[in-house]
Formats: C-alpha cells, structure tokens, sequence
C-alpha cells in the first residue's frame, strides 16, 4: 500500500533512501523554532486539526478554499482539515481575550493540509511555525514579528547572503488602488494579480490588468520605486536598531494571497531565488472581528513557516550537518546469565528511573553479539550482573575507554557509571 502523493513519511536516521524525510531533521527544525519563540516571550498554543468547513469561506481567501480536504462527517457536519492555522487561532483569541493580557504573543506548530498540484517546495501536508501578535497596534509590533522571523532563520546558521524578507504593505496598494480605482469591489481581484505577477505571463498579468481599468507599466513604476510609507519606514527604523536590516528590503511585488491581510504584508525568500517562499506573514487587524460576527475586536499580525521549503534551503546551503546520532543510549546491559534476567531488569529500571538511556537483550542472546549492538547503539558503559560464590557482583564497563571494575554495591556501581558518563558527555 502506497501513501498518499503529497504526504510524507518521517524515518529515523540513518534514512533508507531519499524518497523520505527524516524524523531527527524534524525534531531539529522544530526544537529551533521552539527555541527561538521562548526568547521572544511567545507562548505555545494549539488547535483541532479538524474544523468547521465555515471558518475558512470567505476568510482565507478563494486560493485557499479552492485547496480544501473537506467533507461532511457522520453527523452531517460540514467540515475541514485546516489548511492554515490563523482562522483557528483569530477564534480561540476572540474566546477568551480577556483572560490574557495584551499583547497576546503566542506561537504554534500545526501540521497544514493543502490539496494542491505537487510539486518541488508544494506538498500536501506541511508543518508550520506560527507566531502571532494580538492587542497591539502599532508597528512595533510588526517590527518585533520580522525580528522573530530573522533570528529564526539565523538560528539555523542562514546569514543575510542566503534569504531576504521582501516587506510590502496592503496600505500602500491600497492607495494605489483608491488614486486609480472607485470600484472596492474590485480590490480583490487586483490583489490576487499583483500576488501573481512574478509567476505569470506579463501578458496575462497586463491583460488582467487593463479589464481592471489598470496599466502593467504603472504597476511596474510604483514596484520599481518602493518607496516606503511611513508605517514601513517606522518598521525598518526598528529593525535597523536591532542590527537586522541587512536582511529585509521593501518590495511591493509581495500582496499575499490570503484574503484576511490589512496592514503591512511580508514574505521571505532564498537569495538566489531557487525556491518558494519560506515564510509568509502580515496584519490582519479584521479577522478577530469577522470571525466572531463584529463582538470581539482585537488587531492581529503574524507569520507562518512551512518545514518544506525550509528543509530543501537548509539541505541545499550544507546547514543540515545536525549530529544525527541515530540510536542514542548511555548504557547497555548485558545479561549473561539467563537465571539473572529478573533481577537485571530491576536494576535496569532503577537506572532508567534516574533518566539514564537504558538498553538491553529482549531475549537470550549469545554474549559477543549484545556486545557488538552495544558499540553499535554508541553506548558508553555497560553493566552485566554475575553470580560469585558469595553472592551477586555487578562489573561495570567504560567502553570508550575500555576500563572496568567490579563492585557488590548496586549504588557504588551507579556511581562509577556516573562518574564515568558525566566525564564522556
Ligand atoms: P502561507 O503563505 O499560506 O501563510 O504559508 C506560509 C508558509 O507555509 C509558506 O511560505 C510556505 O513555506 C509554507 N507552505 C504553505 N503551503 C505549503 C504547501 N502546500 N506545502 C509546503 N509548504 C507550504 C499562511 O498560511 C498564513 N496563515 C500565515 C500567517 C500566520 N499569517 C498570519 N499569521
């Protein structure tokens, strides 16, 4: 039986071949993302993977819903696999707002479903960082939310040479739109044209564009000077004190498709262009306050990181050399003594009990092949129990550097393992 195409297996490592992902580069990126969100005071969150099919029409935006896994479950509910977690998050926050204090700063890692055409960077299920801000107006908090997402990619050795937030704002076009455009009806459509722009056909775009009443040449002009507006120059000013400037421009090429975006609106992207976006992210101040029908308003702003293209950068720029060290334990049990097999494994549990890495022979197997799969695991001491003519003696073994000493005391042998892993780590 084949998975699903789109789908992943995670293997350990060493991986089988390299139709998989593995399950150690995972843990990797998502101890990162976690560990970089703690320094930033976010806390983490989570949701259903499953939600009503309604909280994404007409809040995500047609490319959005064009893509939906849903169907009507047993209890004739229309429903969804989230293929985003903002809508999520804007109604948890509308829920209970008033039990946390303002800013909300909370961070998640959902695993997304998309059906879309797969292709390099474009699954149908992906892992994302989401950090979002709630309660807070001002650009200091957009310039905080671009710093998270810096330092989340620097954590991973990236440097200014291999991405580039690209900042734009909704605002700007906007503006764009009302100088040229008295029709709101029409923003839309002329948004979803401008996120296309750097993928299709100028002609199609320009065409696109003139049913609009728009000109491509216009459009173009007002890419080309990207003159930040005063919200963008308050937000580059911030990031500039922190020393991150190097890695973000203005660059109105970026609208974002998503329908709920109000304010400024970010991706990030690999320098040489080889990939899809990294990340992607924005204001959304409305969002709070369509999900819940106008009774909550709070602004919102966040960014969300997929683990796809993240990991095919990361591969492709040599900055996934993680210790992968496959099986891990600090200490194996040999049992050669069968009679003994009860005992050891009191004392095997006394030794996990105290956080230590324990491996051992499920079943009787000969001495010198427990001893091979104790070099094999990378254990650095084993223990064997054995019977004396007075009584029970546990030997204790440094494997790396092949030492041993014996002892009546199960707690003097505990002792000397310790000495002997805390002194190898
Ligand atoms: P998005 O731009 O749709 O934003 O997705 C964010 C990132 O997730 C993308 O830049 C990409 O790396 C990854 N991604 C998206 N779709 C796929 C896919 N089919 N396969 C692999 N990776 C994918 C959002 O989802 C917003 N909800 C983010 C956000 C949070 N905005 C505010 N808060």
């Amino acid at each position: 039986m084949e998975r699903l195409p789109g789908f992943r297996d995670f293997y350990p490592e060493p991986l089988p071949n390299q139709d998989v992902w593995s399950a150690d580069v995972r843990n990797h990126i998502f101890e990162t993302w976690r560990a970089v969100a703690r320094c930033y005071g976010f806390r983490e969150y989570d949701g259903p993977p499953l939600e009503p099919l309604e909280l994404y029409i007409a809040k995500s935006g047609e490319e959005i819903v064009g893509q939906l896994y849903n169907f009507t479950d047993k209890g004739d509910r229309a429903v969804a696999l989230r293929p985003e977690m903002t809508p999520t998050l804007a109604r948890m926050v509308a829920a209970h707002e008033r039990n946390y204090k303002k800013p909300i700063k909370w961070f998640a890692i959902p695993q997304l479903f998309r059906y879309e055409r797969q292709q390099k960077g474009r699954l149908r299920e992906h892992f994302q960082l989401n950090a979002d801000i709630f309660g807070e107006s001002d650009p200091a908090a957009d310039a905080e939310l671009l710093a998270l997402l810096i330092d989340t990619l620097r954590a991973f050795k990236l440097t200014a040479d291999d991405f580039v937030v690209r900042l734009s704002s909704r605002n700007a076009w906007q503006e764009f739109f009302n100088q040229r455009c008295s029709d709101p009806a029409k923003a839309y459509d002329f948004y979803q044209i401008i996120d296309k722009l750097e993928r299709e056909d100028p002609a199609q775009s320009g065409a696109k564009l003139t049913a609009l009443g728009f000109s491509l040449d216009d459009v173009r002009a007002f890419i080309q000077a990207a003159e930040p507006t005063a919200e963008l120059a308050l937000i580059l000013a911030n990031l500039v004190a922190r020393g991150l400037s190097d890695f973000v421009k203005v660059d109105y090429n970026v609208i974002r498709g998503l329908a709920y975006y109000t304010g400024p609106v970010f991706e990030a992207f690999d320098k040489k262009g080889e990939f899809r976006a990294i990340a992607g992210g924005g204001r959304y101040d409305n969002l709070v306050k369509q999900v819940t029908g106008g009774k909550v308003n709070l602004p919102g702003l966040g960014f969300g990181m997929g683990d796809v293209v993240l990991t095919e950068l990361l591969k492709a720029r040599g900055k996934l050399k993680i210790q992968v060290v496959g099986l891990y334990y600090d200490i194996f049990w040999l049992i050669e003594d069968e009679s003994l097999r009860l005992e050891s494994l009191a004392y095997i549990q006394q030794l996990r009990d105290s956080g230590r890495a324990v491996d051992y022979p499920l079943t009787g197997v000969k001495s010198d092949k427990q001893f091979k799969r104790a070099l094999e695991i990378k254990a650095r001491v084993m223990f064997k129990l054995a019977r004396t003519g007075t009584g029970l003696v546990f030997s204790v073994r440094n494997l790396i550097a092949k030492e041993e000493r014996e002892t009546t005391d199960f707690e003097e042998a505990c002792k000397i393992a310790e000495a002997w892993l805390s002194s190898l780590s």
